[in-house]
C-alpha cells in the first residue's frame, strides 16, 4: 500500500517536473529559433544594404573626462561612452513569429560592425573602442545599438589668452569609417554637440564642443567622393586659482 503511494508521487512529480523543463526549453527554443533565422555566418563580413548604398550610422558621443597628457602638453585625451545605431534589415523579425520577443542582445562578432575610428588621432595604432562591450542589441525592426567605451587623443592648438591669462585648447577630432566612403556608408550626429551628462569632473574646464558631419576629400584620388565624417570641436581652458578663472 504504501509503496503504491509512493509510487504514485513519485509519478506526479516526474510528470511535474517534465512539464516545467518543457516549458523552460520551449521558451529557450523560441530564442534559439529566432537566432538561427537571422544569423548567417558568413553574412556578417557583408555590410547592410550594401547593394543599394549601405547603412547610416547615428553617433552620439558622451564625454566621461577630459584631460590634457603630462608628457605631451598639446595633446587632450578625452574617455567617452558612444552609441552607435544603424538598421540591419537581415537581423530583423515578426515578434508575433517569435513568442512577441521584440529584441535580443548578441555578441557582436556575429554581426556586422561599422568600421568606425578616430581619423588624425595622436596614438594612430591605439584603438577608439574599448574591447570590453562585446554585446549590442538589437531590436525586430532590424535595428542595432551598440554602446562601446571609447579612448580618443588629440593634438590641441594650445594658446596663452591674453585677457583672461588663461591657458586654452582648442582641438579638432574626426570620427568616421576608415575604409567605406559616400556611397558605401553615411555618418550622421544624433546631436549637435557631445553630451556632458555623463561628466563628473575634469582638470579641465570644458567651454563648448560641436559636432557636425563633414565629407573628406583627397583629391589625389581620381573619381573618388571622399569619406564622411563627423567633426568633433572641443574647446576647454586649464582650471587654475588665479582670481579670473572661470567659477564653477
Ligand atoms: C503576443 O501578443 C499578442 C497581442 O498582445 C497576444 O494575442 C499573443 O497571445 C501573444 N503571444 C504570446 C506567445 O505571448
Ligand atoms: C594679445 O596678444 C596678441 C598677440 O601677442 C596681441 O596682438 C594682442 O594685442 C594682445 N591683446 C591684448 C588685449 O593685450
Ligand atoms: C565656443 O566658445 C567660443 C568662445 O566663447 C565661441 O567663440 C565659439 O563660437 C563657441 N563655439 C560654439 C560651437 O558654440
Ligand atoms: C595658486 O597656485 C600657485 C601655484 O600652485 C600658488 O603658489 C598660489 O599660492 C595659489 N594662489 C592662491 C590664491 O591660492
Amino acid at each position: 500500500m504504501n509503496s503504491i503511494l509512493s509510487a504514485i508521487i513519485f509519478g506526479v512529480c516526474c510528470v511535474l517536473v517534465a512539464v516545467h523543463a518543457q516549458r523552460q526549453s520551449a521558451r529557450s527554443a523560441i530564442s534559439s529559433a529566432l537566432l538561427r533565422s537571422i544569423i548567417q555566418e558568413e553574412d556578417c563580413e557583408v555590410r547592410p544594404n550594401s547593394d543599394i548604398g549601405g547603412p547610416t550610422v547615428w553617433i552620439n558621443m558622451h564625454l566621461i573626462g577630459l584631460e590634457k597628457l603630462k608628457e605631451r602638453t598639446n595633446v587632450l585625451q578625452a574617455g567617452l561612452s558612444v552609441d552607435l545605431r544603424w538598421n540591419d534589415p537581415r537581423l530583423s523579425w515578426d515578434p508575433e513569429e517569435y513568442g512577441n520577443i521584440t529584441n535580443i542582445f548578441l555578441p557582436i562578432k556575429k554581426i556586422w560592425i561599422p568600421d568606425i575610428t578616430i581619423w588624425q588621432s595622436a596614438d594612430p595604432t591605439k584603438p577608439f573602442f574599448s574591447k570590453e562591450q562585446k554585446i549590442a542589441q538589437v531590436f525586430s525592426t532590424g535595428d542595432v545599438l551598440w554602446a562601446p567605451k571609447a579612448t580618443m587623443t588629440v593634438y590641441s592648438d594650445m594658446s596663452v589668452n591674453n585677457v583672461s591669462d588663461s591657458i586654452e585648447h582648442r582641438a579638432t577630432a574626426y570620427l568616421g569609417s576608415w575604409m567605406l566612403n559616400v556611397g558605401q556608408i553615411d555618418i550622421q550626429s544624433s546631436q549637435p554637440i557631445i553630451d556632458l551628462t555623463m561628466m563628473h569632473w575634469s582638470p579641465l574646464h570644458l567651454e563648448n564642443t560641436s559636432v557636425s558631419r563633414v565629407v573628406q576629400v583627397f583629391n589625389e584620388i581620381p573619381g573618388f567622393n571622399g569619406y564622411p565624417l563627423l567633426q568633433l570641436n572641443i574647446f576647454a581652458t586649464e582650471r587654475d586659482n588665479s582670481s579670473k578663472s572661470v567659477i564653477m
